[in-house]
């Protein structure tokens, strides 16, 4: 390969970074012992299976099996090659790559084409579009409503802000570029009539480009400049190979480091609300697509944080939403919850508007109400509370409100409101709570929703080699020897020098054999192991979860000689028994065919008594 990256370049990156900060702007991570645990990136899963070792800068999931240093974990989350994934943290360490590598590493190359395709596709439309905004005579209204609504060009470049002007330009620049049809059909990008014929599907709106996890836009939002009763006020493109709105927040590439950092996200109702909180210096705000929050965000946000507050309008259509997305959230998630309300009815961006930045801020500083003083506003919105009937029908929901609460302080906290407002008797109220949560915890096991099975991971689970994966299952004595051995033969020269002394030495099971192999020309080059070094050495990216998996064991610092001994005995003597039994069968075989009566029987015995002693090991096996 020419253009290469240097070994000491990638070893400078790796350790100006450490994994654990690296990983942390992915999952939301908790020290347990001398391991760092939180949610596995690579499927869902509701316990913490996913562990770090800032020690050894490596990670492993103990669930899916996956593991490696950082540069595995950025290629395997974002399908990025070596080089771009070296690139990748470099900018994270902000450590300087000469550009020669930069550029080699700029034409990201996922590994299916027409992804790639739909991905160039629509980052050139989002360049055209932007330039048609801020450069154009054509973008002139467009850009004069964006500034009317506030913002100035530092936010509509960040946010990649564009126009799609009335008269259509993007089939014709496409054509032009000799873009292929059917990529061009399957975009999203154009309305197709039954001819076949295409034309732009965004006509005369802004656009807001909808950019997945690592910032690439997949998908646009647009907004008409001014109200009509016959067209959506916002307009997105339909759901295509990149583009599945389930999966999918607005803002949450740019947003996901302010959330970690200031240990909370805020949920909005619209674009233009996250845009207003970033405006005003809160760049924690995300949107959901217009659309109620699913799992799939839900999984996205709780990787990073374990606080939400959700932050909709305040009219009575965005309380009832909030109420709503409580009660989802509770159900689904173990995000702990707040509420945020703009006064008067606005919604964050009309407010912000209307009141300016300092007024703004501050609702966010004093205004979090918890999910129950929330409740206890809203319940109210179509009672008459003083009619003694509406009362009723009030305390009675707020009471079961509180039922759900887990801290009796936070229960008394509004009981003692309750008695305030309504004059009644604080030990009666006590009383018929209690009643309720004694029923509660009859019912409660069976009605409360259960959490959506785990699908299967991507593919299977390579940490050990003979199909266990991670805690699951125990694993073959011989198996468990291997592991060990490897792991002194790798940390220990003195073990590999004697074990690689012994003629004939190998293992079993593939894997371990071809991490031996790479390890061999490793110490030709090497003269100390060095573990993130030699995840990188060995290119083959199947091998480094068995790797890692390995320096998750629980073992003895220390070995000892006859610990190797046993060790490789284990390993070696699997193997005769095995190949004599496979021997003695081919010898029978032909015994059989030539008749030979005495050699027959003479083999059978002795197959028998090969048969006899593989029972016995695979007994100690299992003890
Ligand atoms: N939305 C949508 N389609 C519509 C209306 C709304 O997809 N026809 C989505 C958009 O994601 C929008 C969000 O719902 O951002 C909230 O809608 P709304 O409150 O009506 O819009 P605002 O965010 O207030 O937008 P604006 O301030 O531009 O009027
Ligand atoms: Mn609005």
């Amino acid at each position: 390969m020419a253009n290469r990256i240097p070994e000491e370049k990638v070893d400078q990156v790796r350790s100006a970074v450490n994994i654990a900060d690296f990983i942390g702007q992915y999952v939301q991570l908790k020290k347990a012992g001398k391991n760092l645990f939180g949610l596995c990136p690579f499927h869902e899963e509701r316990t913490p299976s996913f562990s770090v070792n800032e020690q050894k800068q490596i990670f492993h999931c103990f669930s899916c099996g996956r593991g490696g240093n950082v540069f595995s974990f950025i290629m395997d989350l974002e399908n990025l090659s070596f080089p771009e994934a070296v690139v990748k943290v470099a900018e994270f360490g902000h450590v300087d790559l000469p550009t020669n590598y930069t550029a080699q590493a700029q034409p990201s190359t996922p590994k299916d084409q027409q992804q790639a395709d739909l991905l160039k596709l629509y980052a050139d439309s989002a360049k055209m579009y932007q330039h048609i905004l801020v450069n154009t005579e054509l973008g002139e209204p467009a850009l004069a409503y964006l500034r009317e609504r506030g913002l100035d060009d530092d936010t509509i470049a960040t946010f990649g802000i564009g126009y799609a002007p009335k008269n259509q330009l993007l089939l014709d620049f496409f054509k032009e570029h000799g873009t292929d049809y059917q990529l061009l059909r399957q975009s999203g990008l154009f309305i197709e009539n039954q001819a076949g014929e295409l034309r732009d599907r965004f006509v005369d709106r802004v656009l807001f480009p909808i950019k997945d996890a690592s910032g690439r836009v997949i998908a646009f939002s647009g907004r008409i400049l001014t109200k009509s009763p016959d067209e959506p006020k916002y307009l997105n493109s339909p759901e295509t190979k990149l583009f599945n709105k389930r999966n999918v927040l607005f803002n949450f590439d740019l947003a996901r480091g302010a959330i970690r950092q200031r240990k909370a996200v805020v949920l909005f109702e619209g674009f233009m609300d996250v845009i207003a909180a970033y405006r005003a210096g809160l760049p924690n705000g995300v949107a959901s697509m217009g659309t109620s929050l699913t799992n799939e965000q839900i999984y996205m946000l709780e990787r990073v944080t374990d606080q939400l507050y959700i932050c909709y309008d305040s009219d009575l259509p965005g309380q009832k939403a909030t109420d709503r997305a409580l009660k989802l959230l509770g159900d689904n998630s173990r995000l702990k919850l707040g509420v945020i309300q703009m006064p008067d009815g606005m919604d964050p961006d009309e407010y912000l508007r209307h009141a300016g930045q300092e007024k703004f801020v501050q609702v966010f500083e004093d205004g979090k109400q918890t999910p129950t003083a929330f409740e206890m506003t809203y319940l109210r919105h179509d009672l008459n509370l003083q009619n003694t009937q509406d009362q009723l029908t009030y305390l009675s929901a707020v009471l079961n409100q509180l039922v759900k609460l887990s801290s009796s302080v936070e229960q008394d906290l509004y009981l003692n409101q309750l008695v305030q407002e309504f004059g009644l008797d604080k030990d009666d109220l006590k009383q018929q709570l209690r009643s309720m949560i004694g029923q509660r915890s009859v019912h409660h096991t069976a009605t409360r929703q259960a959490p959506p099975p785990a699908p299967a991971p991507l593919t299977p689970p390579p940490a050990t080699v003979t199909g266990e994966t991670g805690n699951r299952g125990p694993l073959s004595r011989v198996e468990k020897a291997e592991r060990l051995l490897l792991f002194r033969l790798l940390h220990d020269h003195d073990v590999w020098l004697r074990v690689m002394a012994i003629a004939g030495f190998h293992f079993v099971h593939d894997p371990y054999q071809q991490i031996l192999v790479y390890a061999e020309a490793y110490f030709k080059t090497h003269n100390q192991f060095d573990l993130a070094n030699f995840t990188d050495f060995m290119a083959d990216t199947s091998l480094q979860p068995v790797l890692t998996s390995l320096e998750f064991m629980d073992v003895a610092s220390q070995s000892s000689k006859e610990e190797v001994a046993d060790l490789v005995n284990v390993i070696m003597n699997q193997q005769p028994l095995v190949e004599q039994i496979n021997g003695k069968k081919a010898e029978l075989t032909a015994a059989k065919q030539i008749g030979n009566h005495d050699l027959v029987q003479q083999l059978t015995l002795a197959l028998i008594e090969l048969y006899r002693k593989q029972q016995q090991v695979q007994q100690a096996d299992n003890l």
